[in-house]
């Protein structure tokens, strides 16, 4: 299938503000250097502790945060680029699934009006074809017609994820983010949102880039991963390769911690912790920026920067070691 999505060399930081002189200039570098594909009909997910960057890196494909430089391509055409009226075209084109159900709806509008809203500010459809459409959606994500007119607090947790999906879906968007969709909702309702994500995607054929913390979670979403630690891609596979054969010190470290099904695997798997805490963002080491807290680091880690290397199957790792 062809790539819907192409993200090459995409760099994103924010100017910082640190003790020390008054025109003194730090930056964070949010995400550094990060390049992947999506293709079309398939799940990219982005995986990664907290502060690693992947929000930062969604937020820059759906332009809303500025890239510092890189280019973010969909079905071929450099989104980046775009102003007015072809930049409103592509904000109907990438569409964004919050993690928080709560804060994310505004609590004075009716659920109706919230999935409707998209459409309103970025099509032109006249409002019957608005409303058929809103209607759809609501039994499309499971809802039933009546709760159209229920304001937020109205709904519980997996609800309101259910209408901010629908809100998503609202302009037919070629390409939806998912940015921790269930991570705020309890284990049996995580379920749930993520069987109706993918019965949607067969459905539709939608595509997603989704972002997740743990990797259990995007053992069943996933066609691929991409696993980020400091703002960097540190791994990147097809998700068999990934879960079969994890070459990263910290995907071993990550994936050490996933519960497994499988008991005799269960039996023989050792959680790796990793220690200590993350470098600072604004002063990052010179070499390998997992350094201080991987098992396997050597000299060389602590001087050269590993690259991103891909064997023979397209399995990418950044270790100085694989
Ligand atoms: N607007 C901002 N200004 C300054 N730093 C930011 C901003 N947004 C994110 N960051 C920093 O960028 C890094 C990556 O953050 P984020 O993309 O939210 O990571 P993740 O989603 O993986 O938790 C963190 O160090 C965070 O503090
Ligand atoms: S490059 Fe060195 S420090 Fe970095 S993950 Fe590999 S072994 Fe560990
Ligand atoms: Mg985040």
């Amino acid at each position: 299938m062809s790539d819907l999505l192409k993200v090459e060399n995409l760099t994103v930081r924010f100017e910082v503000k640190r003790g020390g002189g008054w025109n003194k200039k730090s930056y964070l570098y949010a995400v550094d250097d990060v390049s992947f594909t999506v293709k079309k009909g398939e799940t990219l997910a982005i995986v990664g502790e907290s502060g690693s960057g992947k929000t930062t890196a969604a937020l820059a494909v759906a332009r809303l945060v500025k890239a510092y430089s890189g280019k973010v391509a969909l079905a071929g055409e450099d989104i980046l680029q775009k102003e007015a009226e072809a930049l409103r075209q592509t904000r109907q084109k990438v569409q964004f699934i919050f993690q928080d159900p709560y804060s994310s709806l505004n609590p004075r509008k009716r659920a109706e009006a919230i999935v409707r809203e998209p459409l309103d500010s970025l099509s032109r459809k006249s409002e019957d074809e608005k409303t058929k459409i809103v209607d759809d959606l609501f039994e499309a994500v499971g809802l039933r017609p009546e709760q159209q007119r229920l304001f937020p607090h109205q709904f519980s947790g997996g609800q309101r994820q259910r209408i901010g999906i629908a809100r998503a879906l609202a302009t037919q968007p070629e390409l939806i983010i998912c940015d921790e969709p269930v991570s705020a909702l309890d284990v049996a309702v995580q379920a749930q949102i993520l069987n109706l994500l993918r019965k949607l995607q067969k459905d539709f054929g939608l595509t997603y880039l989704f972002i997740s913390h743990d990797l259990g979670v995007v053992q069943h979403m996933s066609d691929s991963i991409a696993v980020m630690y400091m703002g960097k891609v540190v791994e990147h596979a097809d998700r068999l390769s990934l879960f079969q054969t994890p070459r990263h010190p910290y995907t071993q470290a990550l994936l050490s911690a996933v519960p497994t099904v499988d008991r005799a695997k269960r039996a023989q798997q050792k959680r790796i912790l990793i220690p200590g805490d993350a470098p600072d963002p604004v002063n990052l080491p010179a070499g390998c920026r997992f350094a201080n807290r991987c098992p396997a680091a050597q000299a060389i880690c602590q001087t050269v920067e590993p690259e991103l290397k891909s064997d023979t199957n397209g399995h990418r790792t950044a270790c100085h070691l694989v």
